[in-house]
C-alpha cells in the first residue's frame, strides 16, 4: 500500500482516514466497527447515545453513559482495530463522557463544538492518572489551537496528541461565525495556519504533532492532496460514510442525501449556538419561518442551549431523523452530500478511496 499510516502517539491506524464522529445516532457501532475492521478509524458519536436506552425517559444522564459503555463493548467485539469516540465539548456531560471513554480504554477521543480546556482536569479530578487514550480536539482556526495548546502547556504540561482540522464544507455544527460562511476560508489554509501555531509546541515538546483535515474530502485525489500536498498526517471524513450500508442511520436518512440537490444544502442556526449545515426539508423551512416547535426540555443536554429561546429541541430533532422521523427532524450533511448518489458498502467506499489515492499519486508522477 503506497499509502503511509497515521500516527497517533504509539496508535497506527494503517489507513489514514478517520471516519468522523456524527451524532445523534448517525455513527455508532455497526459503522464504526466496519470503518476499523477496513483499517481506517471508526469513531463512535456520543452526543445523545443514551436514546438507545431503556432507562433514556428516567434518567437522561445515566442512559447516556451506559449506552457508551455498551457501544464501545459492542464495536470492540467486532474489531480488534483500534477506534474513537467523538464528544462535543458543548454537552453538559462532556466530562462523565470523557472519563467512560478513557476508563473503557478508547483508543481517540475527538473533542469538538467548543474548546477542550479542561480535560486533563477532568481525569485528575475523577482520579485518573495514567490513560491510553489519544486526545485530538477539533479546530477550525490557527487562534483555537493555540489557545488550547497554551491552555494544555500552562496547566498540564502536555499537549494534544493531534488536532483535527475542520473546514468550512464540513456537516453539522461549523467553527465558524454566519458571516465568516459568506466567504468561507480554504481548510488547506487552514492547516497552514495551524502548522505555524504548532510548531512552537513541536519544538518544545520534541515531537510531531499530527494534523487531520476535515470539510468537504471526497475523494482520493482530496485524500492526496491533503496529504501530499499540504502536508497533513490524514483526513477525516463524514458524509462519504452516511451512505453505506453499515451507517447506523435509518434508510430515509441515507435517502435525503440520495435525493439532494446542490441548493438543499442549507445553513441553520443551531440552539447549539454555533451554525450549522444540513439538508433543507419542510421541518427547516418552518423553523426558519419562525413556527415554534414545542417541547419541554429534561435535562438541558447542552450547555449552550437556552431551551426558553429555542425554537425546536436539537436533540430530539436529530434523534427523530436518525430514526427517519424526518417530519420531525432534519439530516446533518456536509456541502457535497447532493453528491451522493448511490449507497454502498465501507469495504467499497474504502476500495475505491484507496484507487483514487493510488491514481492520483500515478498521474503526479507522469
Ligand atoms: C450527519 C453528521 C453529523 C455530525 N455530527 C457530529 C458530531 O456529533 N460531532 C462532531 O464533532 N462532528 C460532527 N459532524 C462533523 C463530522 O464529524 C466531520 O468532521 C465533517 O462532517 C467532515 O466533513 P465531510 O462531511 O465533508 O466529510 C457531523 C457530520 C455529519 C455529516
Amino acid at each position: 500500500m503506497n499509502i503511509k499510516p497515521l500516527k497517533i502517539g504509539d496508535v497506527t491506524i494503517d489507513i489514514p482516514i478517520i471516519q468522523g464522529g456524527m451524532g445523534v445516532g448517525i455513527s455508532l457501532h455497526r459503522l464504526a466497527s466496519a470503518v476499523s475492521n477496513e483499517g481506517a478509524l471508526g469513531v463512535l458519536s456520543a452526543a445523545g447515545i443514551g436514546f438507545l436506552h431503556p432507562m433514556w425517559e428516567k434518567n437522561p444522564r445515566k442512559a447516556n453513559i451506559i449506552a457508551l459503555e455498551e457501544e464501545i463493548d459492542k464495536v470492540r467485539a467486532n474489531t480488534e482495530k483500534p477506534f474513537g469516540v467523538n464528544i462535543m465539548v458543548a454537552l453538559s456531560d462532556f466530562e462523565n463522557l470523557l472519563i467512560t471513554a478513557v476508563k473503557k480504554g478508547v483508543d481517540v477521543a475527538i473533542m469538538g463544538a467548543g474548546l477542550p480546556l479542561q480535560v486533563i482536569s477532568a481525569l485528575r479530578k475523577a482520579g485518573i492518572k495514567e490513560w491510553k487514550t489519544k486526545f485530538l480536539p477539533i479546530v477550525s482556526s490557527g487562534k483555537a489551537a493555540r489557545i488550547i495548546f497554551s491552555y494544555w502547556d500552562k496547566h498540564y504540561s502536555i499537549i494534544p496528541d493531534g488536532v483535527v482540522v475542520e473546514g468550512p464544507k464540513a456537516g453539522g455544527h461549523l467553527g465558524f461565525k454566519r458571516e465568516e460562511l459568506e466567504n468561507p476560508p480554504d481548510v488547506f489554509d487552514i492547516v497552514r495556519d495551524v502548522k505555524r501555531v504548532l510548531a512552537r509546541w513541536e519544538d518544545k515538546y520534541a515531537k510531531h504533532i499530527p494534523i487531520i483535515v476535515a470539510g468537504g474530502i471526497w475523494d482520493g485525489k482530496d485524500i492526496y492532496k491533503a496529504i501530499n500536498g499540504v502536508g497533513a498526517d490524514g483526513v477525516q471524513m463524514a458524509t462519504r460514510f452516511v451512505a453505506t450500508y453499515e451507517c447506523d442511520a435509518d434508510e430515509r436518512f441515507k435517502q435525503a442525501y440520495i435525493q439532494a440537490k446542490p441548493e438543499d444544502i442549507v445553513f441553520i442556526k443551531s440552539p447549539v449556538g454555533l451554525p450549522g449545515r444540513a439538508v433543507k426539508n419542510k421541518f427547516l423551512e418552518e423553523v426558519e419561518a419562525g413556527v415554534r416547535k414545542p417541547f419541554t426540555c429534561r435535562w438541558k443536554c447542552l450547555r449552550t442551549c437556552d431551551y426558553r429561546k429555542a425554537p425546536y429541541c436539537i436533540a430530539e430533532a436529530l434523534t427523530n431523523a436518525a430514526k427517519g422521523n424526518l417530519e420531525n427532524g432534519f439530516a446533518f450533511a456536509g456541502a457535497n452530500a447532493w453528491k451522493v448518489d448511490k449507497i454502498v458498502s465501507v469495504k467499497e467506499l474504502m476500495d475505491t478511496l484507496l484507487q483514487e489515492y493510488q491514481m492520483a499519486i500515478s498521474e503526479m508522477n507522469i
